[in-house]
């Protein structure tokens, strides 16, 4: 039989199911499992074989972030952070990101508040993601190696970063974001597993699990040494060529 309109329509039909259960598949390796409503697939014309990242954001993304929101907010694997903290600090942004951002630690204000990057630093990535990049803060993903303050903001420790692992890992695989932006040697040296130093992983593209990550200066340390500020922007333009824009 010649493919007809009806045959087109079911064979849609079929790669809309077949995505949307590859991504419930993804979503349960990644330890996400409540997702609340299963989504039903609509018979559409023109099914959406890909998710748009512009989607309203009550979705299966945003169910699967806010389940794992639930167990960062109930964690207390460092038991000295989990009693120093006021606030678990997630991490904030689009679940469709196509750019995630991976800072240390929260600080002070962001304890208190419960939100990534909102101190001097925080104003000055605001910066480089708006003016700099021209895209908008919420549109991209910024969470942080640890999800708590580490008192006195001292440097997180290994076994800290290596508790909190589960957590970053399973938002990322919620997000599936296509890059990954390191702010800093820590957050770079957690996230690739080395300890060469920042000069020297930035600069260039690394590979975590599929996503391309790309090393820059941490803007607290831009703050205090404006002259990092030129390589940083260097950097911040590789980003920007490499994601087609
Ligand atoms: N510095 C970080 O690394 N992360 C934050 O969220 C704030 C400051
Ligand atoms: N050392 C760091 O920890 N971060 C930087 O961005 C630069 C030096």
């Amino acid at each position: 039989m010649p493919a007809g309109p009806y045959t087109v329509g079911m064979m849609q039909k079929t790669q809309a199911v077949r995505a949307m259960v590859q991504r419930l598949e993804s979503l349960q390796r990644a330890g996400v499992t409540h997702l609340g409503k299963v989504p039903q697939v609509e018979p559409a014309a023109t099914p959406a074989i890909e998710p748009a990242r512009d989607q309203p954001q009550s979705d299966v993304q945003t169910a699967a972030l806010a389940a794992v929101a639930r167990d960062v907010a109930a964690c207390t694997r460092c038991a000295e952070l989990a009693r120093t903290r006021k606030h678990t600090v997630f991490g904030a942004g689009s679940p469709h990101a196509r750019l995630v951002f991976v800072g240390e630690a929260p600080g002070v204000d962001e304890d208190r508040q419960g939100e990534p990057f909102i101190g001097r630093a925080g104003k000055l990535l605001t910066d480089i993601i708006e003016k700099g990049m021209k895209l908008r803060r919420k549109d991209v993903y910024i969470m942080n190696i640890l999800r708590c303050r580490p008192p006195g903001n001292r440097n997180p420790l290994p076994a800290e970063a290596a508790n909190c692992r589960e957590f970053l890992d399973r938002q990322l695989a919620v997000i599936q974001p296509e890059f990954i932006c390191c702010l800093g040697a820590v957050a770079a040296q957690n996230l690739l597993e080395t300890t060469a130093p920042i000069g020297r992983l930035r600069g260039r593209f690394h590979d975590y699990r599929g996503i391309k990550v790309l090393c820059t200066y941490h803007p607290a340390y831009l703050l205090r040494n404006p002259a990092a500020k030129k390589p940083t922007w260097d950097d911040i333009k590789l980003l920007m060529a490499e994601m087609g824009g």
